[in-house]
C-alpha cells in the first residue's frame, strides 16, 4: 500500500474551480463563461460553417475540438462539454430540430395528458452514448489540471420545451398544462428526472468533474408554484446524483426563488444580474457557493465600465470561499472576444482585500 505522502497531488482536485465548488479558499477567483464555446468566437463559427448544430453535437471529435479550443483560447479555469440541454429529448421520443434563425423546434410537442405516455422511460442513458464518448475524448485532450463540467437541463425547463414545442415568452402552454393536470405534470417530470439523473451520473463516470443543472426558465414561476410543481422533482434529481460530484444549480430571474432552490439542492447556486451578489449570498447562508452575476450585455460596454462591474462583483464576494466568477447567463452571439479575454485578466488581477 502506498503511504499517503507518496500519493502525488491530483491537479484536478487541487484546481481553483474544484476548490471553490467545495467551498475552499483559492489564490484568485476561478472564472469560466456559460456558452464560452459559441457563435461569438470565430473558431466556433468556422467549425459551424461546415456542419449543422445537431451534427456538431452528435460528433464527439468535433465536440472535443470546440470545447477544448474555447477553454484554451480564453485560458479559463474550467471547460464545459459542448452539447445542448435539449439532446436528451431525442431518445425520449421528441422530434428536435434547430431551425435556422428560429432556435429549437420540437415538432411533436406534448399537448394532452395522454401524450405523456409516449415519453419513453429512459432509466439507462445508453442512447446518449455519443455524449459520454465526447466527455472521454475531451478529458483526454484537455489540460490535466482543467476540470470539465458536464450538464443537463432541469426538468421544468425541459418540460417547457417539450410542451411549448420551442422557446416561449410567457410559457402559457406549459403553465396551463401544469395547472390543469398536476398528475400528468408530475408523471412527465418523473420521467424527465429519471432520465436526467442517469444521464448526469454517466457523464461523471465518463470523466466530468462537476455537473451543472440548467433551469434557465424557472424564474417564470412565483415561489408558491415553484414549491408545489418544481421543488419536489429537483430534490429527487439532486438526491439521485453521485454525492461525490459537485453540482451547480443554475437559473435566471430567480431572485424570489433562491432559498427554495438552495433547499432543493446543489453545492453552488447560480445568480443572474438582477440581484446583488452579497445580499443574495447572505440569504443563501453558509454551506453553498455562488456563481455568476455579471450581465452578459455588460460585455458590449467599453472596458472601463466592464472593469467597474467586475470589480463590484469581486468586492461584494470579498474573497469569501466558494465564489466562481461567471456571467448571469450565456455569452451572446455578437460579444467581442477581446472583452471576454479582458474579463479573465481582470478577475485574475483582483486580489483580496485582507
Ligand atoms: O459553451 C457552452 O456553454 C456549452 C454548450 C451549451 C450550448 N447550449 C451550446 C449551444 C450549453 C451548456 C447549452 C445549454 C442550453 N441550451 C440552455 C441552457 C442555458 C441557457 O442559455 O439558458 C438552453 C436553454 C439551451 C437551448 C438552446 N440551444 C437554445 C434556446 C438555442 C438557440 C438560441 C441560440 O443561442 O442560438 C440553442 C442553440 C445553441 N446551443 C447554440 C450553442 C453554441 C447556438 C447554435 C448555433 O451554433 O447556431
Amino acid at each position: 500500500m502506498p503511504s499517503p505522502e507518496s500519493t502525488p497531488p491530483d491537479p484536478l482536485r487541487e484546481s481553483r474551480f474544484l476548490k471553490a465548488c467545495r467551498g475552499e479558499r483559492t489564490d484568485v477567483t476561478p472564472v469560466w463563461f456559460m456558452r464560452q464555446a459559441g457563435r461569438y468566437m470565430p473558431e466556433y463559427r468556422e467549425v459551424r460553417s461546415k456542419v449543422s448544430f445537431l451534427d456538431l453535437c452528435h460528433d464527439p471529435g468535433l465536440a472535443t475540438e470546440v470545447t477544448v479550443t474555447a477553454a484554451e483560447r480564453l485560458g479559463v479555469d474550467a471547460a464545459i462539454l459542448f452539447a445542448d440541454i435539449l439532446l436528451i429529448l431525442q431518445p425520449l421520443g421528441f422530434d428536435l430540430e434547430f431551425a435556422k434563425g428560429e432556435g429549437p423546434v420540437i415538432h411533436n410537442p406534448i399537448r394532452t395528458a395522454a401524450d405523456v405516455d409516449r415519453v419513453r422511460p429512459m432509466p439507462d442513458p445508453e442512447p446518449l452514448g455519443y455524449v459520454f464518448e465526447a466527455v472521454r475524448s475531451i478529458r483526454s485532450a484537455l489540460n490535466r489540471a482543467t476540470p470539465l463540467i458536464g450538464f443537463a437541463g432541469a426538468p421544468f425547463t425541459l418540460a417547457c420545451y417539450a410542451i411549448e414545442g420551442g422557446g416561449s415568452r410567457h410559457y402559457e402552454k406549459a403553465k396551463a398544462f401544469m395547472y390543469a393536470d398536476p398528475g400528468a405534470w408530475d408523471a412527465l417530470l418523473d420521467r424527465l428526472v429519471e432520465a436526467t439523473a442517469a444521464y448526469l451520473n454517466a457523464q461523471a463516470v465518463a470523466g466530468a468533474q462537476v455537473l451543472q443543472i440548467f433551469d434557465s426558465w424557472v424564474g417564470n414561476l412565483g415561489p408558491d408554484d415553484y414549491r408545489r410543481f418544481v421543488q419536489p422533482h429537483m430534490r429527487r434529481l439532486f438526491k439521485a446524483l453521485d454525492p461525490s460530484v459537485p453540482v451547480i444549480h443554475f437559473g435566471t430571474d430567480t431572485g424570489s426563488l433562491l432559498e427554495l432552490q438552495r433547499d432543493a439542492g446543489g453545492n453552488v447556486i447560480g445568480l443572474d444580474w438582477r440581484v446583488h451578489l452579497d445580499a443574495a449570498w447572505e440569504r443563501l447562508g453558509p454551506g453553498v457557493g455562488v456563481q455568476g452575476n455579471l450581465d452578459p450585455v455588460v460585455l458590449f460596454a467599453p472596458l472601463p465600465e466592464i472593469e467597474r462591474q467586475v470589480t463590484r462583483i469581486l468586492d461584494q464576494a470579498d474573497g469569501r470561499p466558494g465564489h466562481i466568477f461567471n456571467l448571469g447567463h450565456g455569452i451572446l452571439p455578437h460579444t467581442p472576444v477581446d472583452h471576454v479575454l479582458a474579463v479573465v485578466d481582470m478577475v485574475r488581477a483582483h486580489r483580496r482585500r485582507d
